[in-house]
């Protein structure tokens, strides 16, 4: 088969070659896109006159039909054509005979293939986004039901001060508004448009790079034709927030783990979520939060990838940057897959509220409270904070916890001690107690919830 680029050659490509240099395995992704470009180029070379209004009219009429008859699978892609744009570039001149020949005047592949990498990114940031929102509300509506459900909150895994389940998923609800906040920056750079740029150095045609910007909703033009062939930028920083938005949710996947084993019990996970073991009938298995914590090692894995393809590259085009493309598809088909998962796994886990109640009441993440107590009395926290050591000791020898101790036991260790301590140490008004703004107590919580609606209004 003679190659769209083959009047220099002697000899035909070798046939490993041909298939490893190809890229149409992958980058047929960009289909609709590359047409979508190649009609606005046309749009835009009939315009200026480069070419007639009935060739522009018969390539448009050539590249519907060739998008259908794709879609229809009755073309099939070729090695030999390497990759989406010649083969749609072939396709075309079957279809339509020579004419389709002149699509390509005025633009190499070079512009050609980074304009669709952005306009498949911006479409795919965006519904990123929205995939994201998605999480947020069933966070939210989880939320929204959980104000007064308590449970351990924890560093270093040891039980530390008593929250309020509600306030532990806002956490996560506002990682992922800061997520969204990164994709939706990044599109700045992401609507700019390369074509027109060239090979490299632009064009010797009268083309009008603003129009065809108009004509594909792109906000601007790059300002130089090498950079705007040589820019993989708004790939790296798609990756980028997409390696810190799967960090999070690992982060929230490790939980939902940890909460769903049987030392916890803090959640169930929907049956629909979770899958079984071929040997151990018992085990119920949340599958689901384990591959999302998985997956985003795939996620750095890809952003890595780029960024060592990129590094040291001389300007301008160079074929390392067809590299581009699978780490940049399977990234968003790994974020659409997780989000996809992630926002009906939250909305339908059941909670197990009594066993967090359980747990709080069982431990003495209220200790942190008697000190605060002391301090209202006068003492200093450094003073109290030592002698609620003690106090946590002298429970754990005598096997209880700080609510079981006797008013006689207090008064041992400070003078200060009264009645009101059970009070103080009650789970319930431990939480509430926390109503500095962006505690946990369920005053500032509500606060919270309302501003994570207005924020998702
Ligand atoms: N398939 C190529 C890529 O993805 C398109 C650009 C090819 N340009 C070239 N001069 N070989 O990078």
């Amino acid at each position: 088969m003679s190659k769209l680029w083959g009047g220099r050659f002697t000899k035909d490509t070798n046939k490993l070659v041909e298939k490893e240099t190809a890229s149409i395995q992958f980058d047929q992704k960009l289909m609709a896109y590359d047409i979508q470009g190649s009609i606005a180029h046309v749009t835009m070379l009939a315009k200026q006159g480069i070419v007639s209004e009935e060739d522009k009219a018969l390539i448009i009429d050539g590249l519907h039909s060739v998008k259908k008859k794709i879609e229809n699978n009755e073309l099939n892609y070729s090695d030999e054509n390497e990759d989406i744009h010649m083969n749609i570039e072939k396709f075309l001149i079957d279809e339509i005979g020579p004419t389709g020949g002149k699509l390509h005047t005025g633009r190499s592949r070079n512009d050609q293939v980074a304009t669709d990498m952005h306009l498949y990114l911006k479409d795919h940031t965006k519904a990123v986004a929205a995939m994201i929102t998605d999480v947020q509300q069933a966070l939210l509506s989880q939320a929204k039901q959980h104000v007064d459900t308590m449970l351990p909150g924890y560093t270093h895994l040891q039980r530390a001060q008593p929250v309020s389940f509600a306030h532990h998923l806002l956490a996560y609800f506002w990682m992922l508004e800061r997520d969204k906040g990164r994709f939706l920056d990044s599109l700045k750079r992401t609507d700019l448009m390369p074509l027109g740029a060239g090979a490299l150095a632009g064009t010797t045609f009268p083309i009008d790079r603003h129009f065809t910007a108009e004509q594909l909703g792109f906000d601007a033009v790059y300002e130089n034709s090498m950079d705007a062939v040589s820019d993989r930028d708004f790939i790296l920083e798609f990756m980028g927030a997409a390696s810190t938005l799967m960090m999070h949710i690992s982060r929230l996947s490790e939980e939902l783990v940890i909460w769903s084993s049987q030392e916890f019990q803090f959640i169930e996970l929907d049956d629909s979520f979770c899958t079984g073991s071929s040997i151990m009938p018992q085990k119920k298995n949340p599958d689901v939060p384990e591959l999302l914590r998985a997956k985003t090692g795939r996620v750095y894995g890809n952003l890595m990838a780029l960024l060592t393809v990129l590094k040291g590259l001389p300007l301008a085009y160079n074929k390392d940057m067809q590299e581009d493309k699978e780490g940049m598809f399977d990234t968003v088909e790994t974020l659409t897959a997780s989000l996809q998962m992630l926002a009906p796994m939250i909305g339908t886990m059941q909670v197990r509220t009594e066993n967090m109640k359980q747990a709080v009441s069982e431990d003495f993440s209220n200790a942190t409270d008697i000190a605060d107590y002391l301090v209202n009395k006068g003492t200093t926290f450094r003073e109290a904070h030592e002698i609620i050591g003690r106090i946590v000791l002298t429970a754990i020898q005598k096997n209880k916890f700080l609510l079981d101790l006797d008013l006689e036991e207090y008064k041992s260790f400070s003078d200060k001690f009264a009645e009101d301590i059970y009070e103080v140490l009650k789970p319930q008004n431990v939480v509430a107690a926390r109503s500095s703004y962006g505690g946990t107590g369920q005053s500032q919580v509500k606060v919270q919830l309302e501003h994570a609606e207005k924020t998702l209004a």
